[in-house]
């Protein structure tokens, strides 16, 4: 039994050889040698296997599932990943369960999946209607805490109704992250996110990854990766791997600084509409206390009109004005901007870096200030 720091820095890195580095560099192979008969080779093609996604693919599997074996498949987006569980375990006339409120390409997905035939229906994350309408259904997918919305569903309670009636369950742990919310103990059988977010955490790596218990399950998402090729670069693997060593400490102080400014917000009479789930009077927060180990980097509020959010946004100096979350460098963004979201046109959604929090909220009352005017 370790802690999650301590897990993170060790996760998925061989046992120490003299003279050899801690995490070996990645491998640049398209091919490796392979004599004679290949059945039971590790290593025969780069699209089918890297020893650099199976270092970083151990270490994933660590953090979602520490207490029982799991696997880990690493693709080169969470879009991949994501397509990789759809397109593995729905078949033409099967339903599926979509948030209606979640990232904002699943509307994409759904298009796709209703061009296979698979019949698609959308619920609003935490709502009555996500239980409502599994009756009949095959996967049950979930967002929780949503994107860009916060809201949190009981995913323990909808695990078990969706098993009850047959269907399969997964989870987008992208904005949580494995320190934050481990859906397999949950009772999910997927875990499914973007790595490029808070996971990697410095804005320079698209990844994405699926963790499932069921090695069978587990088969047919690497021959879908096989067959797809969505696999991720060895460098973008290793980047990956590297930065999992400081997971624990972004995600602490990520999820600190997002308080901090939540609770400066909230009295902002310009405020409206304050999300974030580690927030005391946030309506999700009963519920992530349950489910949430961490409550992630993102705050979302409602500043009054697109022009004044507008304002808002040029007016912050350590803030970048830029789409994505989870990185250590703040970002926030006007998400109606991409006409996705049903979101109000003064939306914003905030993601918090590592910066001292205290210059972060005196930047944000400053923005505010100016946009005022
Ligand atoms: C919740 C969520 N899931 C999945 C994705 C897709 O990940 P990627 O951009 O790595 O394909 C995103 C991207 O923003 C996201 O926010």
């Amino acid at each position: 039994m370790t802690g999650d720091g301590t897990r993170a820095v060790r996760a998925g890195l061989p046992d120490p050889q003299p003279y050899a580095p801690a995490l070996p560099g990645p491998v640049f192979a398209a091919h490796y040698h392979l004599p004679g008969d290949p059945a039971g080779a590790p290593y025969h093609y780069g699209r089918d296997g890297n020893p650099t996604w199976t270092a970083l693919e151990d270490a994933l599997s660590e953090l979602e599932s520490p207490d029982a074996p799991a696997h880990s498949l690493t693709f080169a987006s969470g879009m991949a990943a994501i397509s990789a569980v759809l397109f593995t375990q729905l078949r033409p006339g099967d339903i599926a369960v979509l948030p209606s409120d979640g990232y904002q390409l699943l509307a994409g997905v759904r298009e796709l999946l209703t061009g296979f035939d698979v019949e698609v229906r959308t619920a609003a994350t935490g709502s009555r209607q996500q239980l409502e309408a599994l009756d009949g259904a095959r996967l049950l997918w979930i967002e929780s805490p949503s994107n860009p919305g916060l809201e949190v569903c009981d995913i323990r309670a909808l695990a078990e109704a969706a098993h009850a009636r047959g269907a399969t369950v997964a989870v987008d742990n992208t904005l949580a992250t494995p320190l934050g919310q481990r859906p397999l103990d949950l009772g999910a059988d997927f875990s499914v996110a973007s790595g490029t977010k808070g996971l990697t955490g410095h804005g320079d790596v698209l990844l994405g990854y699926v963790t499932c218990r069921d090695p069978e399950r587990a088969d047919a998402v690497a021959r879908w990766r096989k067959t797809v090729g969505g696999i991720p670069g060895p460098m973008e693997a290793w980047l990956a791997h590297r930065s999992l060593a400081t997971l624990q400490l972004r995600a602490d102080r990520q999820a600190a600084g997002a308080l901090a400014v939540a609770e400066a917000l909230r009295d902002r009479p310009e405020v409206t509409g304050l999300r974030h789930p580690g927030l005391p009077e946030d309506p999700a927060h009963l519920l992530a206390t349950r489910q949430m180990r961490r409550f992630g980097c993102v705050v979302s509020f409602t500043l009054p009109g697109q022009e004044f959010a507008e304002r808002f946004l040029s007016a912050l100096t350590l803030v970048d004005e830029a789409t994505s979350f989870g990185g250590v460098r703040s970002t926030a963004e006007r998400r109606g901007r991409w006409g996705g979201d049903a979101v109000p046109d003064g939306f914003i959604r905030l993601s918090v870096g590592v910066e001292d929090p205290e210059d972060l909220v005196a930047d944000l009352r400053r923005a505010l200030d100016t946009a005022a005017w």
